[in-house]
């Protein structure tokens, strides 16, 4: 099958993708779910190109592979875990067995756990010692981080609870900023961490336990974890009624379905919570009974691959015109990068083709002032996915969310259709003449031809991130299937921090002179100047 396509791609690959817009091709190279429309017409793929990618979905069984995540069994091989991050959002869809044992029971009495709690710190049942609580504080990395940071500032509209905060980093200007704006007697802590050990989260938790104790007589009861260790957070001090666990088959960049949401759901209350579930339930529906051109996960994971793996484009830009959801490339990075970012497959051989792409991005239309130039005139072909929604939450506004939807279909439609010299030409042929003219031209010409697909919906509700949240996680999958690798491990992640924890004695006055000349070199550099 990759022969197939490698040799489809050769026969098409100087065509112009304009040149395939016929009357109808808007309809045909479109998948939907509810009132989300993938449209994926400004790529060069037509239907002999799309026949031949759903073959690689037969040819990966990535139907059987499917069943088999839904069905509880461990396809996360490399550490014998159920992969079921789908559970936490199966709000009425029967059983989820893993290992003989419905999950959902435990699933359900946690959400209305954490629903409980929720109503009770938005509505002041739970208070600190200041007699209410201004705002939580949520200490985590990587997804105990970028899930709920993201989705927080995705649904700002919504947001009606206490104002949220997100730790993250090691580095103390991180904890030291967000402590800063927060009266402790009025702040609740929330340490996310899936394995209550990343040294990151229990770093910046100690410190938040200490700025509290200065302020608050009881700094424990001001703080909840979220965690699949119960040991671990009940040895930190945290009062077993604040802890919400949850289990080893869900993944971290796969958790903010359940506890690790907790932050989302105090910010935006437990309905919004459920509605957001709810979207991710209604994508894995469909996801699993739509046929493979129809369904929107496994198109925009065949489109990604066609551009990477068979046309050779290493990058792929996520281009939200939507400024709420400026934390997605960020996110869509752990959980892509994280997830496919593998050089072997699962049976532990080197991958026959390349791993997942570097994917990065800006929100519109700021990052059009600052890279599109790259995108639009650079060497390398980087293919865009876009982001739109029909209507932002400013009604009184909605003129300038309308130039907001302009400027997304401009840039679609200038990297598809770009400006020859003829018309550069044109453009300048009353300033310039004869060599110059050229010259000029030249620089304002735009190849053009550069594949992007835009993700179209109407307003970026609880639902609607929910579906699109889920709808990544599907094309995660899809594509690592596909792929051969396991995209539920992250051994890639180790070696640094390993290598920290060696250097932690270095950096703290220890001899280096059993280190490699450069890190050497740079301890010295920088114990000179008062390390
Ligand atoms: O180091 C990578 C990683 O394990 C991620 O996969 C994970 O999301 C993050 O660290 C945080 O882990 P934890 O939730 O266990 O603190």
């Amino acid at each position: 099958m990759w022969d197939g396509l490698r040799k489809h791609h050769e026969a098409v690959k100087s065509r112009q993708i304009s040149d395939l817009m016929v009357a109808g091709r808007g309809e045909d190279f479109r998948a939907t779910v509810g009132d989300m429309m993938l449209d994926y017409a400004k790529t060069n793929i037509d239907a002999e190109g799309r026949d031949l990618l759903v073959g690689l979905l037969e040819q990966a069984d990535v139907a059987g592979r499917r069943a088999a995540m839904f069905g509880g069994a461990a396809i996360n091989e490399t550490e014998g875990r159920a992969v079921l991050h789908t559970a936490l959002r199966n709000l009425d869809g029967g059983p989820v067995m893993v290992d003989g044992a419905d999950v959902m029971p435990d699933v359900l009495a946690t959400l209305a756990d954490m629903e409980a709690f929720a109503a009770d710190v938005r509505g002041g049942a739970f208070a600190g010692q200041g007699g209410k609580i201004t705002d939580v504080v949520n200490i985590g990395i990587g997804g105990s981080d970028l899930g709920p940071a993201m989705a927080v500032k995705a649904l700002a509209p919504y947001h009606d609870g206490p104002r949220c905060h997100f730790v993250s980093n090691v580095d103390p200007a991180d904890v030291a900023e967000v402590l800063r704006v927060c009266d402790p007697a009025t702040t609740l802590v929330i340490v996310a961490s899936k394995t209550f050990t990343t040294i990151e989260t229990m770093t910046n938790a100690r410190t938040a336990m200490a700025w509290m104790g200065e302020a608050v007589a009881e700094p424990g009861a001001q703080f909840a974890a979220l965690s699949t260790s119960e040991e671990k957070t009940a040895a930190f001090g945290i009062d077993q009624s604040r802890v919400f666990g949850f289990e080893d088959w869900v993944g971290g960049r796969y958790s903010m379905w359940g506890p690790i949401g907790l932050s989302l759901m105090i910010a935006i209350g437990p309905d919004a919570f459920r509605a957001f579930l709810r979207g991710g339930q209604a994508m894995d529906v469909h996801f699993q009974a739509a046929e493979w051109a129809e369904n929107v996960p496994a198109m925009l994971a065949l489109v990604g691959i066609w551009h990477n793996q068979v046309c050779g484009h290493a990058t792929r830009a996520v281009l939200p015109y939507d400024n709420n959801l400026s934390r997605l490339p960020a996110y869509l990075q752990q959980l892509e990068m994280e997830s496919n970012g593998k050089g072997v497959s699962m049976d532990g051989a080197d991958l026959a083709v390349e791993s997942g792409p570097v994917v990065w991005g800006e929100p519109g239309t700021n990052g059009q002032h600052a890279f599109y130039q790259l995108i639009h005139q650079g060497t390398r072909v980087i293919p865009c996915e876009f982001l739109v929604a029909a209507r932002g939450h400013e009604d009184d506004l909605h003129h300038q969310h309308q130039l907001l939807v302009a400027n997304c279909l401009a840039q679609s439609e200038a990297l598809m259709m770009g400006r020859d010299l003829d018309e550069a030409r044109g453009k300048v042929a009353d300033k310039f003449e004869g060599a110059e003219l050229e010259r000029q031209a030249r620089h304002r010409v735009f190849k053009g031809n550069r594949p992007s697909v835009t993700l179209a919906y109407p307003t970026l509700d609880p639902f609607m991130l929910g579906q699109i949240i889920a709808l990544y996680e599907h094309r995660v999958f899809v594509e690592g299937v596909v792929l051969g690798v396991n995209s539920y491990d992250q051994w890639g992640v180790e070696l640094g921090k390993e290598l920290a924890t060696a250097l932690q004695p270095i950096v703290e006055g220890a001899d280096a002179s059993g280190k490699d000349a450069s890190t050497a070199g740079l301890v010295g550099f920088l114990r000179g100047r008062g390390l």
